[in-house]
């Protein structure tokens, strides 16, 4: 923990201790994380990054069958066992950062297994987080998992971050398994390069600039915005901890302080469905949950909802649900039944997006007068707690 300190406002950096928490198979997550971290690793500020494993590790490149095979654990939750994290016995943070690519419209079962172990559980309890994901465009619904899992923890979920790979979706849908399958990125046939463009990924160094920022403010209101008084449970305003919100006050601290051991966090939670159904922006639903943190991002435009993927998203996880569920029950992992269900499941997942996805553009485009204050509020609550506004980015591009 860190103490309040009043008898030295002055903000120490050296007391701000920042986790990350990261998974990446082809580098983009580090890519965006470096750039984040940069500013606040110029300034001195202790950072601890923590690459999840798992045992056995998924390969990459895909081979194909591999891929599809990872499905039904994936959307399920259904998480391998996780390798020892590297954080010294004891280490505390201040804030913690957490990156990771979407799978399946689900947290990758790296993400899931550390979020539901207790490591995940003593680390984030009542510290505020900041979530960061790129990936090819559909992340919402695997971010309302992680919201969904951060409060059942008792975690301050105060930011997300996304990146997104800005090519056109037709693109992006040949380009991306290319590059998962084969390892190749590159342009090619006349299409965009997969993944997230050079220029997002640098631009995340303005989250860092603005982590600093509020790492330094002296006193609650700064021109970062971050409120010290929000939720600090008796935090000194003058202190950086204070300056993030972070609870100084022990009761935030003590085990059975928290809805922990009433918490949602549990693979039962994951494979009940109570994620996969979260048709509606979802506020947390631990009620004793640790309250969300204060934005550290808010007018940085970290958090944009494409409103067109939003029916798409709850309409696939509903359905990547229904059929994990299904492919689970044929098997284990490899079973000829398993295998067989999953070439129908491939048949069906290539005619939903060959059938259902244009005609549901067409029905949206037809309905979009009528949809689109539903729509708005719908983004603007899957986009909290960052939003999408931009009005702080010239303080921090
Ligand atoms: C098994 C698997 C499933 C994926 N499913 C999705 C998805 O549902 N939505 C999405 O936007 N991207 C999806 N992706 C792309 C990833 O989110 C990410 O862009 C890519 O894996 C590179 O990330 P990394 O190298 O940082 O791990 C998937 C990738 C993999 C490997």
């Amino acid at each position: 923990m860190f103490p309040s300190q009043p008898e030295n406002p002055a903000p120490s950096l050296r007391a701000e201790r920042i986790l990350v928490v990261q998974y990446s198979q082809t580098g983009q997550q580090l890519a965006a994380l470096d750039a984040l971290l940069g500013p606040l690793l110029e300034a001195g500020v202790p950072v601890h990054r923590e690459t999840l494993r798992t045992s056995p590790a998924y390969p990459y490149p895909w081979p194909f069958w591999k891929f599809l095979d990872t499905f039904p654990e994936t959307v399920t939750g259904d998480a391998p066992a996780l390798e020892p994290l590297t954080i010294p016995p004891g280490a505390e943070f201040g804030l913690v950062i957490i990156a990771y690519p979407v799978w399946f419209l689900s947290p990758p079962p790296a993400l899931t297994a550390f979020l539901l172990g207790d490591d995940a559980r003593r680390l984030l309890r009542g510290r505020p987080v900041i979530t960061l994901t790129a990936c090819r465009n559909m992340w919402i619904m695997a971010q309302e998992k992680i919201k969904t899992l951060l409060a059942g923890i008792g975690a301050r979920h105060c930011d997300h971050i996304t990146l997104t790979d800005r090519g056109n979706a037709f693109a992006s849908f040949i380009t991306t398994p290319r590059w998962l399958l084969t390892g190749r990125k590159n342009r090619f046939w006349g299409l965009p390069p997969a993944g997230v463009s050079e220029r997002d990924i640098h631009g995340c160094a303005r989250f860092g600039r603005a982590i600093l920022s509020a790492l330094r403010a002296p006193v609650a209101g700064t021109a970062s915005g971050v409120s010290a008084s929000a939720s600090s449970g008796g935090a000194s305003a003058d202190t950086p901890a204070g300056a993030l919100g972070i609870p100084t006050d022990a009761s935030a601290d003590t085990p059975d302080s928290t809805s922990a051991d009433t918490a949602i966090a549990t693979p039962a939670a994951f494979s009940t469905g109570t994620f996969a159904s979260a048709s509606t922006p979802s506020t947390p639903a631990a009620p004793d949950a640790a309250p969300a943190g204060t934005p550290l991002l808010a007018g940085l435009r970290a958090c944009m909802v494409d409103v067109k993927l939003i029916a798409s998203e709850r309409v696939g996880a509903r359905n990547f649900h229904l059929w994990a569920k299904i492919l689970r029950a044929c098997g284990r992992p490899g079973s000829p039944p398993r295998n067989a269900m999953l070439l129908v499941f491939t048949a069906f997942f290539l005619a939903l997006i060959l059938t259902v996805v244009p005609a549901s553009v067409v029905l949206k485009t037809l309905f979009a007068p009528l949809l689109r204050k539903k729509l708005a509020r719908a983004a603007a609550l899957y986009e909290q707690p960052s939003g999408s506004g931009g009005e702080r980015l010239a303080l921090f591009s």
